[in-house]
C-alpha cells in the first residue's frame, strides 16, 4: 500500500501482496474513506490468496490505482516506493501450515521482498513513513504473561522466522540508513475477506455447510484476536504519531482458546457442537500468543470492537457473502488440493 499527495502523480501508499491482502484490502478501503487527501496505490501479486474481489468496491475509485505485480520485481515495486510519501508493507506469505509444508516462498516474499522494498526506500526522496507489518508470532509461544516490544524474539515456525527476519531487516534500515521505519506486531486478525484457510473463515464456512471443523490437538492453544478495523485504526495512529525506529504491538486483548472460539462460532450459526472434530496437532504448534499493548495505548489507541460482537458480525459477513468464498472452496483446484494435503492425513 503506497500513498502520496497531490503533487506527486504516481504514488503508492500500500504495498500488498498475497495472503495478507485481507488486511491490506481492509486498510485500503479504510484509508480511502478516512483520508480524503490520500492517493492510494496497491501492489499485489495476486497469488492464491490475493484476489481482486477483495478490492471489488474500490477498484474504480478515483484515488486508487491497483497494480498487479510482485514486490520482488524491483522494476515494478521500486518506482512505486520511490514516488511515495508512505509505504505500508503488508505483502507476505502468512499461513503457518503452508510454511511447514514448504518454506521457500516465505523466505523469498517475506524476507527478500522486504529487502527489495527497503532498498527502494533508501532512494525515496519524499518518504515520510515506511510501516513494516510484523506479527506477534515473532515472539514465539508465551506460556504466561504478555509480550512486550523489548522481549527477545523466538520465532518457532518458518513463517514466524521469515517475519522476524523482515522485522529486524526493516529495523536495520532505520538504524543504518535512516529510513523512517516503524514496525507493528499485530496479533491474529479477523474480519471480512480473510482467505478461508485461516481458522475463523475456515470454520465459519465449513460450519455453514455442516462440514467438520478440524480442531488441532487439544484445542487449548490461545490466540489474541484483533478486529481488522481496529488494526487499521492502529496503523493510522502510528503513521500519525509513532516514532521512527520504534516497534508497536497491536493486540485486541481478546485472548481466547481455540476450542472456545470454535464453540462461539457454532453458537452464532446455531450449529451443533458435534461438528468439532479433533485432528492431529500442527507441528511445533505455538501454545499461546498474548501482547502487551501499553506502548500503543500511550499514543491514544484502544481497540473499539467488542469480540463477541465483532465475531458475530464476521460470521454474518461470510454467511451473507457466499459469492466471495464459495468459488474458492468449491471451484479452486489449488485450494482443494491444499485442503486434501493439509487435512486428509490428520483425520
Ligand atoms: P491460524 O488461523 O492458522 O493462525 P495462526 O496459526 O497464525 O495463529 O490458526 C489459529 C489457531 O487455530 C492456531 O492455534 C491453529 C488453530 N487451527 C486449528 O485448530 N484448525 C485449523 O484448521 C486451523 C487452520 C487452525
Amino acid at each position: 500500500f503506497f500513498q502520496a499527495e497531490d503533487d506527486i502523480r504516481d504514488k503508492l501508499v500500500t504495498g500488498v501482496q498475497t495472503c495478507d491482502l485481507p488486511i491490506c484490502s481492509n486498510f485500503v478501503r479504510h484509508a480511502l474513506q478516512t483520508h480524503a487527501d490520500w492517493n492510494v496505490n496497491t501492489l499485489d501479486k495476486l497469488t492464491y490468496a490475493g484476489r481482486r474481489e477483495n478490492l471489488h468496491d474500490v477498484m474504480d475509485h478515483d484515488r486508487h490505482v491497483f497494480v498487479h505485480g510482485d514486490i520482488l520485481d524491483a522494476a515494478v515495486s521500486g518506482p512505486l516506493v520511490e514516488q511515495s510519501h508512505l509505504v505500508v508493507h503488508f505483502a507476505a506469505e502468512t499461513h503457518v501450515d503452508r510454511s511447514i509444508m514448504a518454506a521457500g516462498e516465505f523466505i523469498r516474499t517475506d524476507v527478500e521482498g522486504t529487502f527489495t522494498l527497503l532498498e527502494a526506500a533508501r532512494r525515496a526522496p519524499h518518504l515520510r513513513r515506511f510501516v513494516q507489518i510484523s506479527t506477534d508470532e515473532v515472539y514465539g509461544s508465551v506460556p504466561t504473561g504478555s509480550s512486550r516490544e523489548t522481549d527477545e524474539l523466538r520465532p518457532r515456525n518458518p513463517y514466524a522466522a521469515s517475519k522476524a527476519g523482515a522485522d529486524r531487516l526493516a529495523y536495520s534500515y532505520w538504524a543504518t540508513h535512516g529510513v523512517p521505519i516503524i514496525i507493528t506486531r499485530a496479533s491474529n486478525n479477523y474480519g471480512p475477506y480473510q482467505f478461508p484457510e485461516k481458522v475463523i473463515p475456515l470454520f465459519v464456512t465449513n460450519a455453514i455447510d455442516d462440514r467438520p471443523l478440524p480442531l488441532y490437538g487439544d484445542g487449548r492453544n490461545v490466540r489474541d484476536w484483533l478486529h481488522v478495523l481496529d488494526h487499521c485504526r492502529a496503523l493510522d495512529v502510528v503513521i500519525d504519531r509513532g516514532v521512527d525506529g520504534e516497534v508497536y504491538n497491536v493486540g485486541g486483548g481478546n485472548d481466547v482458546m481455540n476450542v472456545d472460539l470454535t464453540r462461539r462460532i457454532l453458537q452464532v450459526l446455531g450449529k451443533p457442537l458435534s461438528l468439532i472434530t479433533p485432528v492431529a496437532d500442527r507441528q511445533g504448534h505455538d501454545r499461546r500468543y498474548s501482547l502487551d499493548t501499553t506502548k500503543l495505548r500511550g499514543l491514544g489507541w484502544t481497540p473499539q470492537v467488542d469480540f463477541a460482537q465483532g465475531l458475530a458480525e464476521t460470521v454474518a459477513w461470510y454467511r451473507d457473502n457466499p459469492w466471495w468464498w464459495r468459488p474458492i472452496k468449491e471451484q479452486d483446484p489449488q485450494f482443494q488440493a491444499y485442503y486434501r494435503a493439509q487435512y486428509n492425513s490428520r483425520t
